[in-house]
């Protein structure tokens, strides 16, 4: 079965203005469609065709001659990733026990929010920016172009953030820092963390 793009978790003008409609149409509409068709037209008659995205990911992660396939796999697991990361009723504050771990992985919400931003702003060229658990304790993350922490043993993705240029151009244009701030002022799905924290 070739793989389908999920519907958003929320209509495309919800995150509006810290999110534009106009971004939806294109990130998600072409870049994100985009993924999801390449990936399919580079599994058709191959092994992969009948595995779960994730096993496509974590099967073609060392690169070599599947690397295109990985691309558009983790970009296709990322990207839906990245949009249940984010609410309309997002930013506040997390609650109960992924509260508790942020506090003792970083002290505070805002040291939190302040490496994530730092870290995000500082990821060179195309990527991601990740809140992570590793063995229990809380990490910040930043992986290049698809790259995506779930081909890591251990290693549960909490929260992701998309800082390929293609995310805020249209509304920050080369404004990285303030589209991170907007995300983690505002957009950020602290529910989705946190389900994610809960899960063994
Ligand atoms: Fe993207």
């Amino acid at each position: 079965m070739p793989f389908t793009l999920p519907e958003l978790p929320f209509a495309k003008d919800a995150l509006e203005p810290h999110m534009s409609s106009r971004t939806f149409d294109f990130h998600y509409g072409k870049h994100h469609a985009g993924y999801v068709k390449k990936l399919n037209a580079g599994i058709d008659g191959t092994k992969f065709a009948d595995m779960a995205l994730i096993d496509i990911i974590r099967a073609t992660a060392k690169g070599g001659e599947n690397t295109g396939i990985f691309n558009n796999a983790a970009q296709t697991w990322n990207h839906t990733f990245f949009w249940n990361s984010m609410s309309p009723n997002g930013g506040g504050e997390p609650s109960g026990a992924l509260a508790d771990k942020i506090q003792a992985s970083f002290g505070s919400l805002d040291n939190f929010k302040d490496k994530f931003a730092d870290a995000a702003a500082s990821q060179f060229g195309s990527g991601w920016a990740w809140l992570v658990e590793n063995k229990g304790q809380l990490e910040i993350w930043t992986t290049s172009n698809a790259k995506t922490p779930i081909t890591e043993d251990g290693v549960k993705p909490l929260i992701t953030l998309d800082v390929w240029e293609h995310a805020y151009y249209l509304d920050y244009q080369n404004g990285r820092p303030d589209f991170i701030r907007a995300f983690l002022d505002h957009l950020i799905n602290w529910e989705f963390a946190a389900r994610n924290l809960a899960v063994e």
